[in-house]
């Protein structure tokens, strides 16, 4: 991801998600300790990640696939391509939240080796102005 894609980023990310990341977030997410790529196909946007290192242990802070190119293999392919540039980074282990609702991407960080390790109570904000709780997995790198 550079400066560039900010626009498309944020865009795509708006029209995916109920609680999108902000430009000046995907804007931070330039900076040393994170990295960040997007996903073309045919020269068009399709997603999106960003992970963040500390020492030895990786953070998946997002990673979205926009709804018209969902269920076609690329959020599995760009959590590989994290999970490998993160271990070659030298990462052991690699973190990452999810809301207790969001099934479909349960489901895919099952599939790709991560286990449920912690919950964090109210972490995301949600629709009704309350709080939904975030399910904390790991997987070794
Ligand atoms: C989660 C997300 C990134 C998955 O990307 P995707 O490109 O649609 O996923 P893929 O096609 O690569 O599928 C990966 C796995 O996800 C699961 N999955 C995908 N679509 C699914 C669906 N409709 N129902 C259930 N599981 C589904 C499957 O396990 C699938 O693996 P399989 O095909 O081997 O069974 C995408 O749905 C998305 O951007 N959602 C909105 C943002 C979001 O929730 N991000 C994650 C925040 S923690």
């Amino acid at each position: 991801m550079q400066e560039e894609d900010l626009n498309a980023v944020s865009a795509a990310e708006a029209e995916s998600t109920q609680h999108p990341w902000s430009r000046e977030l995907f804007n931070d997410a330039l900076k040393p300790h994170y990295s960040s790529w997007v996903v073309r196909k045919d020269g068009m946007l399709v997603g999106h990640a960003v992970l963040l290192a500390v020492l030895d242990e990786s953070h998946l802070l997002i990673i979205t696939i926009r709804p018209s190119w969902q269920g076609q293999g690329f959020g599995a392919k760009l959590l590989e391509h994290a999970a490998e540039r993160a271990k070659l980074a030298g990462a052991t282990q690699m973190f990452l939240e999810v809301r207790v609702s969001n099934r479909v991407a349960q489901t895919m960080y099952v599939r790709h080796g991560f286990s449920e390790i912690g919950r964090r109570k109210g972490y995301y904000p949600d629709a009704d102005g309350c709080r939904e709780d975030a399910i904390v997995m790991r997987r070794e790198l």
